[in-house]
């Protein structure tokens, strides 16, 4: 099976979940699968057991015999670092349309990686995310990843008309960029993990490229509100990124997530903003951007807690284009 994978495009092909895929599993227990949206082998592999059980109703025994079918054909288990190195180079970066934005990144937003926008209001997350929705779309020898683009919208932000002025001032066909784009309004956390449990099938059947999910933690602080409250709340939002993790990884897809900040008390200088959602946020966050407002149109962004890429402050400037580089000082 190892073997089917082919690569098309630079990328790595799923092996889909159909029925005579897995070896002695009723096609029952497949359609059970697809349903919960465990489209992909991959998906399959990656899910705890519990999970499957939970999420597909199924009973334990038939969850650890697929698991555990899933995982023999695609898990190669301990690999040499070189094979690790090689499927790196699977790795494809999306502009952002600002190249010291993208440079801060190592290059642009990566697939296979949750990359994690934070900042105050009006800091350019949301413009951010709707530049990236019209570059993905575009070839990888344009800076895009040339597929699909799914966005959750939680503010109803996310607005076309924008998207279409973006795309025509960097003189693209915007009616394309339109059709590629799938958006999807999402009104609470259950509606939320709904959403994501999709986005699966979406990526396989869509050619969906880079999934946005803006923003990730609104919903909530809006409905997890006290103390008492926050240790499941945190579970649930880590139930979600983890999902989004994996699919991130199974998939070679980009995700983009958006956070706030909060005000910490008792700060006597330096930013007394940090980011919300604590570390199940911090944690399963590839890497996490820090915006902040500077003069007029312009914005300041800082890549903050990142194993591989250095803490730079950069400048862009948010414009009819979308995003773009700030002109020189
Ligand atoms: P919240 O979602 O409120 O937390 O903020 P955000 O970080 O998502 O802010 P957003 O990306 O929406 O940035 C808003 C800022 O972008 C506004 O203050 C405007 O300065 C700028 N902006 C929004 N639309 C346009 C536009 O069409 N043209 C230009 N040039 N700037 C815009
Ligand atoms: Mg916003």
């Amino acid at each position: 099976m190892r073997g089917q994978r082919s690569r098309a495009r630079g990328r790595r092909v799923a092996v889909l979940l159909e029925p005579g895929v897995l070896e002695g599993v009723a096609r029952t227990t497949i359609a059970k699968l697809r349903r919960a949206g465990y489209i992909t082998l991959e998906s399959v592999a990656a899910t705890p057991v519990r999970e499957l059980v939970e999420r597909t109703g199924m009973g334990e025994p038939t969850a650890v015999k697929v698991s555990h079918l899933a995982r023999m054909m695609v898990d190669p288990g301990f690999v040499p670092a070189r094979e690790v190195l090689e499927r790196r180079k699977d790795m494809m970066r999306c502009t952002t349309g600002s190249s010291r934005l993208d440079g801060i990144l190592g290059g642009g937003v990566e697939t296979g990686a949750i990359t994690e926008l934070i900042g105050e209001f009006g800091s350019g997350k949301t413009q951010i995310c709707m530049t990236l929705s019209v570059t993905a779309q575009q070839p990888p020898e344009e800076g895009g990843l040339g597929g699909r683009v799914a966005v959750i919208d939680t503010e109803n932000t996310f607005l076309p008309e924008r998207v279409v002025q973006i795309a025509e001032s960097r003189g693209i066909d915007a009616e394309k960029v339109l059709n590629g784009l799938l958006v999807a309004r999402c009104y609470n956390t259950d509606h939320l993990v709904i959403l994501i449990d999709s986005l699966s099938r979406l990526v396989e059947e869509q050619r969906v490229r880079l999934v946005i999910v803006d923003s990730m933690i609104g919903h909530f602080r809006g409905e997890y509100i006290g103390r008492e409250n926050l240790a499941p709340r945190q579970q649930k939002l880590g139930s979600c990124l983890s999902r989004l993790l994996r699919l991130a990884e199974t998939s070679n897809i980009a995700v983009v997530v958006t956070n706030q900040v909060q005000a910490t008390p008792n700060v006597n200088y330096g930013d007394p903003n940090k980011p919300t959602g604590g570390h199940v946020m911090g944690h399963a966050c590839t890497h996490r951007v820090y915006l902040r407002k500077g003069k007029a149109n312009t914005r300041l962004a800082r890549v903050i807690d990142s194993p591989s890429l250095p803490e730079v402050r950069v400048r862009f400037a948010i414009t009819e284009k979308g995003v773009e580089d700030a002109e020189e000082e």
